[in-house]
């Protein structure tokens, strides 16, 4: 069986971490990331899905205030503001990409918005001029769910330090990885203080190991957010290995969209990045005419030993949101959710396994047509 994801692994990680971890390792990740994509400040997490949960706190979002967010993303997007009592408001992807299709965001603006976020999908950014532009004329927060973004530019900006907030994932799915873990970038000063609270369960222990306060205590909301030293020393050594992963992972991607450029012919809608974004070779993706042939395909690739997978459920459909919410219709998320199909990408894959998937999928659309 040719696997969805393997994840990456340099073969070094056993030997790096059997060496004794210098106390300062989290540090060291968050100065290694901030040193290679030029971010203001960087606090490693042990998920995105806590990154994004700190966000909502620092967005200071509270019960009965909007934030408007894409339906086609990840639950934990949606129930980091949940949690925070938020009323979220759904917005529709574009007809050309997953994306939050931004000529809709500001007609859903009201007196209550607080936020937008934004998810670039793949690793491809969103309309980042307009939707910033939105922002400052109505005076919201931007948070960029960024979970699949690492190496990812709009218009050589790295992807999370456009908004106020970015939140990544270096969850065992993403391009490098460490099993569970993330980080936030903040990029608004004003919100470093509070960030630094926030993170190490809210208190000021952060000032106490600094010698500015005698003891440390109790005076915010927080969270424990941090990950082990073992877990930071794999890490470490992974973000090394980012421009190696890269690489590898543009020229499979790249082959693939040259293998499958013929599925276009069969309605097929083949993956888009934007002149304005870069593509980080995160998930090679297409969407099918309908959900039964998705599906079909599916069965067909694992009939052929090869793991493909559908991918996010758009939220608006979900059980927990249609409890309080009434069926609302958004055709372009609910046509990801039920025609996009993901296959395999990962830093193992060979070149032949590339050419073995693309001849199986062409072999499917060919058997389609007679
Ligand atoms: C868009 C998005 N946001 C957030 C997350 C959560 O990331 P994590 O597993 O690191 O909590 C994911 C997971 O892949 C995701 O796809």
């Amino acid at each position: 069986m040719i696997p969805f994801n393997k994840p990456y692994y340099s073969g070094e990680e056993k030997d790096y971490m059997s060496r004794s971890i210098p106390a300062d390792i989290i540090e060291k990740c968050e100065l290694a990331l901030e040193k290679k994509y030029g971010f203001n400040k960087v606090f490693l997490s042990n998920s995105c899905t806590v990154a994004l949960e700190m966000a909502a706190v620092l967005a200071d979002v509270k019960t009965g205030d909007e934030v408007i967010m894409p339906s086609f993303t990840y639950v934990s997007t949606a129930n980091a503001f949940a949690l925070r009592g938020a009323k979220i408001i759904f917005a529709d992807s574009r007809a050309d990409h997953p994306n939050i299709d931004e000529n809709i965001i500001e007609k859903l603006v009201t007196e209550k918005t607080k936020v937008i976020v934004v998810m670039h999908y793949a690793g491809v950014a969103c309309n980042m001029q307009k939707i910033m532009s939105i922002a400052a004329k109505h005076n919201l927060l931007v948070i960029e769910d960024a979970a699949q973004c690492i190496d990812s530019f709009y218009k050589n900006k790295p992807l999370g330090s456009i908004g106020n907030i970015g939140c990544f994932s270096f969850h065992e799915t993403k391009n490098i990885q460490c099993g569970e873990g993330g980080f936030m970038v903040v990029n608004d000063p004003a919100l470093i203080d509070r960030t630094e609270v926030i993170r190490n369960k809210g208190t000021n222990r952060t000032s106490f190991i600094k010698g500015e306060v005698s003891k440390y205590q109790w005076v915010d909301i927080g969270f424990s957010s941090l990950p082990g030293r073992i877990t930071a020393a794999f890490l470490h050594h992974q973000i090394g290995k980012i421009d190696e992963v890269q690489k590898k992972r543009k020229i499979l991607w790249e082959h693939y969209y040259k293998r499958l450029n013929i599925l276009s012919s069969w309605g097929v809608m083949l993956p888009r990045v934007f002149d304005y974004a870069s593509n980080n070779a995160h998930i090679f993706y297409f969407t099918c005419v309908s959900y039964s042939e998705r599906n079909e395909l599916i069965s067909f690739l694992n009939s052929k030993k090869i793991h493909a997978v559908f991918h996010y459920q758009a939220l608006h459909r979900s059980e927990y949101y249609l409890k309080s919410n009434k069926n609302m219709s958004l055709p372009n998320a609910e046509k990801y959710s039920d025609c996009l199909i993901r296959i395999p990408l990962f830093f193992d894959l060979t070149m032949e396994e590339v050419d073995l998937i693309s001849d199986s999928i062409i072999d499917f659309y060919n058997k389609k047509k007679v």
